[in-house]
């Protein structure tokens, strides 16, 4: 059966009868409804629920437009690319960027941010394979398809993580051609982090010269950087180009990312002054203004500081999770560092009242920013009820 949320809805002509706009009202008061009750059985989603910028409302009533390149300026002057370029350097600053030469602008999220992280990689080595382990996010074997680059998908180890070996063995059977390789912080599955430094030394070892690594960090990134065991995944540690996520630990009602490159690179793909004034680097033409006010809104509010101690409630809740679930017997597994715990899937009911995915069996619980021990108990609950 469809999901109310599902049911096609049909515009129709003028003029409406009073009946109907008060039924349009009620439509949207109910789904709005529905998506904030949501908020206390979402934990199976990477995304974060809990923000309010209900006071930037003022933004929904006019069009901005970052047209073009986030440095400079634009001929639409309706643009907030001064927020942008401080988000942008406060993520620069946390992946280890270098302070002068790091380029990046706010995507509308981790896809994007992975197209231009491979795009530049392939325009700067046109014969690159493009390698990613088999666990890397969906996106990656459908930008292959996009850029029209062969892709070898790597095989992981019992983590989830790159096999090293598998990836070397892979370049020598590639000779001398150059490699693209996504390195995967944080993959969708089950939060494994790929070894950013093993990768270059595999590279190196296989006289794999010409390369370009991307850390698709969307999803881990920020656990990487600031959680109490920090895992290498960004410039520092050999990346070239990285993607986080706006809308997964910050919070966004929009989906958004941010990219980051040097920006040496970036000038081979840039077309100066092609876009209303500004040069055209970005994957889209007209991009979002308000995702880079909200996330400034949001990092001024917090921190680097508050995002810490964000990252660092989140894995306390994904602990409690994997120690309540072993007392359920629901057998429950996580990564180092990670805020996945997987667990055996009960019920479908079950998983559908808490929104969990399941694969073979087993369900991803993921203790985002609004999840919480409470949370945790009234799962554990329902699930023992339902046995
Ligand atoms: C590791 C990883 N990369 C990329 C993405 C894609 O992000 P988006 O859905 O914002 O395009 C996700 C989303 O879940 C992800 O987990």
């Amino acid at each position: 059966m469809k999901r109310s949320s599902d049911q096609d809805l049909a515009i129709g002509e003028l003029p409406r009868s009073r009946a109907e706009l008060v039924a349009d009202r009620q439509l949207l008061d109910s789904m709005s409804g529905e998506m904030y009750r949501a908020r206390d059985h979402m934990v199976g989603f990477p995304v974060n629920l809990d923000f309010d910028y209900r006071h930037l409302a003022r933004f929904l009533a006019v069009h901005g437009n970052n047209a073009g390149s986030p440095y400079g300026s634009s001929e639409y002057r309706l643009h907030s690319k001064r927020f942008e370029r401080a988000v942008v350097r406060f993520f620069a600053d946390l992946a280890g960027a270098p302070a002068q030469g790091a380029f990046g602008y706010v995507t509308n999220g981790g896809t994007e941010g992975n197209i231009f992280g491979v795009y530049l990689g392939r325009e700067r080595f046109p014969d690159a394979v493009l390698y990613a382990s088999a666990e890397a996010h969906y996106s990656i074997p459908k930008i292959a398809r996009l850029l029209r680059m062969e892709h070898e998908p790597i095989a992981t180890d019992a983590a989830g993580a790159m096999d090293l070996p598998a990836l070397e063995a892979a370049c020598l059977r590639h000779g001398t051609r150059a490699a693209v390789v996504v390195a995967t912080v944080g993959s969708t599955g089950r939060g494994a982090v790929d070894d950013l430094p093993g990768i270059r030394r595999v590279l190196a070892g296989a006289g794999t010269d010409r390369s370009h690594l991307h850390a698709d960090a969307a999803f881990g990134g920020l656990l990487a950087a600031l959680g109490p065991h920090p895992a290498p995944w960004g410039f520092a540690d050999g990346a070239d180009s990285v993607t986080v996520s706006g809308h997964k630990m910050i919070g966004s009602p929009i989906p958004c990312g941010i990219v980051l490159a040097h920006d040496r690179h970036v000038e081979i793909i840039r077309v100066h002054d092609a876009a209303v004034g500004a040069d055209d680097d970005t994957i889209s033409g007209s991009r979002d203004a308000l995702s880079p006010v909200l996330l400034w809104q949001e990092l001024r509010r917090l921190g680097r500081q508050g995002l810490a101690r964000r990252v660092n409630r989140c894995l306390s809740t994904a602990r409690y999770a994997e120690t309540r679930l072993r007392e359920s017997g629901r057998r429950p597994e996580r990564p180092q560092g990670s805020n996945t715990v997987l667990f055996d899937a009960p019920e479908q009911a079950v998983c559908e009242k808490w929104n969990l995915l399941s694969v073979d069996g087993r369900a991803h619980l993921i203790t985002m920013p609004h999840v919480t021990e409470e949370d945790i108990d009234r799962l554990c609950t329902d699930m023992n009820h339902a046995e």
